[in-house]
């Protein structure tokens, strides 16, 4: 079933333009490196147009597999591939699907114990940014890329390596999502264990932070970026060097999660001090 003709599922000329101009969205994020006004999370600021986080995290981060499942289906037998997609395709397209599942339901929905609002601004352009890269994803993946066995011959070594790199740097940013998570768990338990005693209500967690101190976060303030950059590496060596939209995600999602990683690290030494932040850096381990 064809949604939009040329768009959903993508002509090649659609595609062909989005996964071009795709590659220049660095320079879009110049703009972070001249503000420091990101209304989500930490930044958060009191709105009347704001959304609820946890709900507004998973609508802007679903459309993303949503999107590349619908492509995969629906774009193969248009452009007659009959046989099927080789399971390199398929691999692929589970990868990105299982991170989305993780970020858009399981995370915000399951784990999470609370998040700050996001204003629309930041939902629109996470939405926007998971349909493009999607679209780019999809469009190679379902048929405007390699499509038959031969296509991808000698790929195997790369596709093996890259799936130990994801997989493992996928665990890692869970891990540290989650230390992340424990320090609202454990305040939320105290506060429970106190209204229990003192027969008071719950105070709740929200904007409740702490210095996170276990695993990466002995060396970086943001391991759980670092890890996701690590994971998408990854994915780009699965699909191979040539692979245009794969290498396209990963600088694309570098160049806006750096900025907030850099600003992250001056909310955190401006809240706890510099002693107390230490040696840590921002992202890379020594580094940044
Ligand atoms: N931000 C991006 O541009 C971006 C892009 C792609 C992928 N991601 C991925 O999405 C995930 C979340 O990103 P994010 O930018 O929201 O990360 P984040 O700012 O570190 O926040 C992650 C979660 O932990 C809470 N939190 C953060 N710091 C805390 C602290 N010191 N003490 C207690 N709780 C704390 C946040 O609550 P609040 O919401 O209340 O602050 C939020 O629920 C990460 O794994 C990241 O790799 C982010």
């Amino acid at each position: 079933m064809v949604l939009v003709p040329g768009l959903l599922p993508p002509s090649y000329a659609t595609w062909q333009t989005v996964n071009y101009w795709w590659q220049f969205f660095p320079i879009v994020t110049g703009i972070q490196w001249l503000t420091r006004f990101y209304p989500q999370g930490k930044t958060s600021i009191n709105s009347r147009f704001n959304l609820p986080g946890k709900w507004a995290w998973a609508i802007m981060e679903a459309p993303g597999f949503i999107t590349l499942l619908y492509n995969m289906y629906t774009l193969p037998p248009l452009l007659g591939i009959t046989d099927g997609l080789p399971w390199e395709n398929w691999t692929m397209a589970t990868l990105y699907t299982i991170h989305y599942l993780y970020r858009a339901i399981i995370a915000p929905l399951l784990l999470n114990p609370s998040m700050s609002p996001i204003h629309p601004l930041v939902f629109l352009s996470a939405t926007a940014f998971n349909l493009t890269n999607s679209l780019c994803l999809s469009g190679w993946l379902a048929g405007y890329g390699p499509t038959t066995k031969q296509d991808w011959a000698g790929h195997l070594y790369m596709i093996e390596v890259g799936l130990v790199v994801w997989g493992w740097a996928l665990l890692g940013n869970i891990f540290h999502d989650d230390d992340l998570r424990e320090i609202r768990r454990s305040a939320l338990r105290i506060q429970h264990e106190k209204a229990a005693r003192e027969n008071k209500p719950v105070e709740g967690v929200d904007k409740l932070y702490m210095l996170p101190k276990n695993g990466l976060f002995n060396y970086v303030l943001f391991p759980h970026y670092l890890c996701e950059w690590i994971e998408w590496a990854g994915f780009w060596m699965c699909g191979g060097w040539s692979c245009t939209p794969a290498r396209s995600f990963l600088f694309n999602e570098i160049s806006t999660m750096l900025p907030r990683a850099l600003q992250g690290y001056d909310w955190y030494v401006e809240k706890f001090g510099k002693e107390r932040v230490g040696k840590r850096k921002a992202i890379i381990p020594g580094l940044l």
